[in-house]
């Protein structure tokens, strides 16, 4: 059992902070889950199979394939989460589909195992769980069979979602937490301690291995705590997270959703960051690599730097 991630208990502790208390908005829309997948969540980072130069494979939105190699202890591709019947969830009712996003069970009774961000989605509002289902019930089926999951390691699945409203929008942090939390910005950002989870108490602190690149390299995560973003203007953060340019320059590694995060209002953006702001500092200092001449591919075209 020495491998068990077991990523729930302190993703939990930090994050729950009387958060979903209050009510805020309780709509339930096929717009607001796409504008959430199709934004600032972000299932198609993961959910869509990519070219080998990181683009996303044409017509192939959502429809799985996408693979996550750690053998010996797992390897997985991301399923078909298109409506088709036989290769995705055209069969699955909406309950059915909030169940797996947030607690990580299927209708076949199978568990989803620890690449997908369930510690985070299970914090997710009802709504916004609701309309996320209705999104996906509502997008093209596209017929594609992904190989079934391995996993050499025992994984822990979060227990029942505690559910609720989502968060008012009155207060930017409180709601800029909601969606940095469904967002899983520190699914990513966040060092991994012993059992191979996110070291919470190190929470945005950056260096986890992303990516080994073809000549060796490693694509880390930056430090998005205020020791590594503290000194930023807001202008610079936000080109980051949405034109994915980073504040000196550098194009930053696709892997960072920000072909997503474009797609959010300046407002929520906005809220985000007032979040990010509030985050302890933790020092960690990142190495940035060239991953485009690590690809094979001609250096970067450094974009302008800014404060
Ligand atoms: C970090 C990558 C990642 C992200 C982000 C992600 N997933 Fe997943 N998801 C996976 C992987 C990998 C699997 C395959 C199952 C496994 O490995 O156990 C999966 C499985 C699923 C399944 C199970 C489907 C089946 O047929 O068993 C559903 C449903 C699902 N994801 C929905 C979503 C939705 C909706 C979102 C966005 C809210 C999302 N996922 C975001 C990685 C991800
Ligand atoms: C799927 C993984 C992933 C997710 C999710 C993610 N990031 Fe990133 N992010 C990265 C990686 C990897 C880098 C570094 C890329 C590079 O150096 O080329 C990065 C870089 C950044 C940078 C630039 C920092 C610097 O020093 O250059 C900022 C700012 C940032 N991310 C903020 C966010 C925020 C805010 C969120 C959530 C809204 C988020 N990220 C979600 C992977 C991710």
């Amino acid at each position: 059992m020495k491998n068990t991630i077991r990523i729930g208990a302190g993703i939990a502790s930090v994050l729950t902070v009387a958060l979903w208390a209050s009510s805020g908005s309780t709509e339930t829309t096929v717009e607001r889950g796409q504008y959430l997948v199709d934004g600032l969540v972000g299932c198609g980072n993961c959910h869509t199979p990519r070219n080998p130069d990181n683009t996303f494979a044409e017509g192939m939105y959502l429809a799985g394939g996408f693979e996550f190699n750690e053998l010996p202890a797992f390897q997985t591709y991301t399923a078909n989460i298109t409506p088709d019947n036989e290769t995705g969830i055209g069969t699955w009712t909406l309950e059915e589909i909030v169940l797996a996003i947030r607690e990580g069970h299927t209708p076949e009774d199978e568990t989803i195992g620890p690449v997908m961000p369930l510690f985070f989605y299970n914090l997710m509002s009802d709504d916004d769980a609701m309309s996320i289902a209705m999104y996906l019930k509502s997008i093209p089926a596209v017929r594609n069979e992904v190989p079934a999951p391995v996993y050499n390691i025992p994984y822990a699945t979060p227990g029942p979602a505690p559910g609720g409203p989502t968060p008012p929008t009155t207060d930017p942090v409180v709601y800029g937490q909601y969606l940095a939390t469904m967002a899983h910005c520190f699914e990513c950002h966040t060092p991994r301690d012993a059992t191979g989870g996110p070291d919470m108490a190190r929470m945005g602190a950056g260096g986890f291995d992303m990516q080994t690149l073809p000549n060796g390299e490693v694509v880390r995560s930056a430090n998005i705590t205020p020791a590594g973003i503290g000194d930023w203007s807001d202008d610079a953060l936000r080109r980051a997270i949405v034109e994915g340019i980073s504040r000196d320059g550098h194009i930053l590694f696709p892997i960072m959703p920000s072909a997503f995060f474009k797609n959010a209002t300046a407002e929520d953006i906005d809220a985000v960051i007032a979040y990010l702001r509030t985050v302890p500092p933790v020092e960690n200092d990142v190495p940035k690599v060239d991953w485009m001449a690590g690809l094979g591919m001609p250096p970067m075209q450094n974009a302008p730097a800014m404060e």
